[in-house]
């Protein structure tokens, strides 16, 4: 099945084209073009991400990102002019109008089968641009839509190299928006089992970065910092607190443990590189530990046979060496999504699109029409 899928939740304008086949336990994947464009750049500057200013940036750069997967896939122009339920539903939608009119109606459908598109959780301005451009594309080229979680996205990221999962597996999903720990039974029984009482691991990230002085996005900075201190073997010197770390559930809290950092920088005053890197380190260090001591309580509760880490957040190098040093001792599989899939994109949209088409064939069935933005939508 040849998937175009469309990512627009965050900050992030994203459109993939794969090619999809086999079962839903071994599905193998093929992408055929993709491109993505990051708002980083401007959110950038305020130190977070902005619905109303991420809507805008969707609306000019979602079409800009079609034209080149199109272009990448040598999609005919000249296609057919739109029919007139396509024109009556423009009429009344204004945002698809302009999203649409120049790019979509200029290309044949290059034999695409269905479109998946992220319905949730982000932010609803920004999930609305997707959302509207993928009915326009739907009704346009007549073909199906697939709404998709995006934490299923991310979860099947780690399907990009097509590996083969042992069932059940644990999986914690560690992003900007979200970090939960999940149980599955499979890919379709999931269950949420623990997931922040407050700021998520990224946001952490981001707010602890801004308070010492670094751009955004936050993870990466501190993560080139700490490992700066942490090689040249300097003491965890702050020695931040590792929130819940003894509570019973599998929840976190990252805000009290922001705020003790902000409270340290507040006292240090001035701050040199070295005294940056140090913060960064001794951060890092209670936000990994933390992530991992709940995930090997989980382990030891639940029989598992796999552990999956996706997100944004799986991309930090040393929560990466300190899940595998973990998963040997626990004896458990481990599927870490590769850096460069593991932050939003539109491939993992079109993989977890693929799988729902395949417990579910009444999907293709739905009103494309009647598809909602749903920015709290839990996996
Ligand atoms: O999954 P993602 O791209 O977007 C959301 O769905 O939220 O995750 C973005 C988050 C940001 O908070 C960013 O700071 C964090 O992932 N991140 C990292 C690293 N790379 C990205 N956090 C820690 N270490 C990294 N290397
Ligand atoms: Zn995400």
């Amino acid at each position: 099945m040849k998937i175009l899928a469309i990512e627009t939740s965050c900050d992030e304008s994203a459109i993939s084209v794969l090619n999809a086949s086999g079962e839903a336990l071994n599905p193998v994947f093929d992408v055929l073009a993709s491109s993505i464009h990051s708002q980083i750049d401007i959110h950038a500057e305020y130190g977070g991400v902005f619905p109303s200013l991420a809507k805008r940036e969707h609306m000019r750069n979602l079409p800009l990102v079609f034209e080149t997967v199109m272009k990448k896939l040598s999609a005919k122009r000249g296609g057919k002019t739109p029919n007139q339920e396509t024109l009556d539903v423009m009429e009344r939608n204004a945002e698809m109008r302009e999203l649409s009119k120049i790019h979509v109606f200029p290309y044949e459908n290059p034999d695409i089968e269905a479109i998946a598109i992220t319905i949730g959780p982000g932010l609803e301005p920004a999930l609305w641009v997707g959302i509207s451009f993928a009915q326009a594309l739907s009704l346009h080229w007549n073909i199906p839509v697939i709404p998709v979680n995006h934490m299923k996205g991310h979860l099947f990221s780690v399907m990009y190299e097509n590996k083969n999962i042992t069932w059940p597996a644990l999986a914690l999903l560690v992003s900007g928006g979200h970090t939960e720990i999940i149980y599955a039974k499979d890919w379709n029984n999931t269950s949420v089992i623990g997931r922040t009482r407050d700021d998520a691991a990224g946001e952490a990230f981001d707010k602890v970065a801004r308070t010492i002085g670094l751009p955004y996005p936050g993870g990466p900075e501190i993560s080139k910092l700490a490992k700066i201190a942490r090689n040249e073997n300097r003491p965890d010197f702050f020695n931040f607190p590792r929130p819940m770390k003894n509570s019973d559930d599998f929840d976190f809290s990252f805000s009290g443990l922001k705020t003790s950092v902000m409270y340290a920088v507040k006292k240090h005053g001035e701050m040199t590189q070295t005294d940056k890197e140090n913060f960064a380190r001794s951060f890092e260090d209670a936000v990994i530990e933390t992530l991992c001591v709940k995930v090997i309580k989980a382990i030891k509760k639940y029989n598992v046979s796999s552990l999956i880490v996706a997100g944004g957040v799986a991309s930090n190098e040393y929560l990466r060496d300190q899940i595998s040093l973990l998963a040997k001792r626990n004896d458990v599989n481990l599927h870490i999504s590769e850096p460069n899939i593991s932050t939003d994109n539109a491939t993992m949209i079109g993989m977890a699109g693929y799988i729902e088409y395949l417990q579910d064939n009444q999907v293709l069935k739905k009103n494309p029409l009647e598809i909602n933005a749903l920015g709290n939508l839990s996996i």
